[in-house]
């Protein structure tokens, strides 16, 4: 099997199934861009705005609420297989994160973070957004209570005493997407709002290279799930490497998703010339629509 072209669009670990409809939405709006010769930057960048703009996942309008109950900070990251890339880290009151990871593929930097981002986007015409979901609100009631049983560890960086329920139950965590397009050019795109509970100011693995995005001449892999277990293991570079071995994805997303005890949430999609995989141990909403040669 080899790919014309093709997306993967993901809802993040933890996601239900039955959001599976805005992935759908979303994987289809990036099809689109792909069927008319688009660039597949430009599809995973369209299907992550998607995601953040429909709310019920943790990114963009749905992001999750930091430990302190007011503050939303936000990750984003693009890269493909020509030399774009992208990072913001810890951004605040913007609508579409991956929309400035996206802008700052067009500066001399490759990372902007906290003010510094927020005004690149004001620049760059990024609509503002301080609104916080209904989800996000709820998220952090169950936070604070059991904050208030003392089951938080403050300097527990896993929070381990918590437990996989409560991670699983909670909180859909990133949401990204893999694209190949006509021209055979890779790329990825990830958006999130961290993972619940954190402390202001936390960054996670989605914004960082090799840890929650890779893309190469080999394919395109986005991660989901904790982000400090998944940049111990820098995980998307590790599996993208497997890609280049033989391109086969599905053995390399499996083995990647089987570097991580049970208890830890984490899902992988990647897309090579070969084929595409969507792997986690957890429940996760998905999407995928390619075209076949
Ligand atoms: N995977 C998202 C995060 O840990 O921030």
């Amino acid at each position: 099997m080899g790919l014309d072209f093709g997306v993967v669009v993901h809802g993040g670990a933890g996601s239900p199934e039955d959001l599976s409809d805005g992935c759908k939405s979303a994987c289809l709006a990036a099809f689109r861009i792909l069927e008319a010769g688009g660039p597949a930057l430009d599809a995973v960048v369209e299907a992550c705005r998607a995601l953040e703009d429909d709310g019920r996942f943790n990114a963009g309008s749905g992001s999750v609420l930091r430990i302190d109950g007011k503050t939303v900070e936000m990750d984003a990251a693009v890269m493909d297989s020509v030399g774009n890339l992208g990072m913001v880290m810890n951004i605040r009151g913007v609508k579409n994160p991956v929309a400035v990871a996206r802008g700052v593929t067009r500066t001399p930097h490759v990372a902007l973070a906290g003010r510094g981002a927020e005004a690149f986007a004001k620049k760059i015409g990024i609509a503002a957004l301080h609104e916080v979901s209904v989800q996000a609100l709820e998220r952090h009631e169950k936070v604070s209570a059991l904050l208030k049983e003392g089951r938080l560890g403050e300097i527990n960086p896993l929070w381990k005493d918590i437990g996989p329920s409560f991670f699983s139950g909670l909180s859909c965590d990133t949401i990204g997407a893999v694209a190949v397009d006509g021209n055979g050019v890779f790329a990825v795109a990830a958006s999130t709002g961290g993972a619940v509970p954190m402390l202001v100011g936390r960054v996670g693995d989605t914004p960082m290279i090799g840890c929650g995005f890779y893309a190469g001449p080999a394919g395109a892999v986005a991660a989901t799930g904790i982000g400090e277990e998944i940049i111990r293991r820098m995980l998307a570079k590790k599996v993208y490497d497997g890609f280049c071995e033989d391109g086969y994805v599905q053995s390399e997303c499996r083995d990647g998703i089987a570097l991580f005890a049970a208890d830890i949430p984490v899902g992988l999609i990647g897309i090579s010339g070969k084929g595409y995989s969507v792997s986690s141990n957890r429940p996760m909403a998905h999407y995928a629509m390619v075209r076949e040669s």
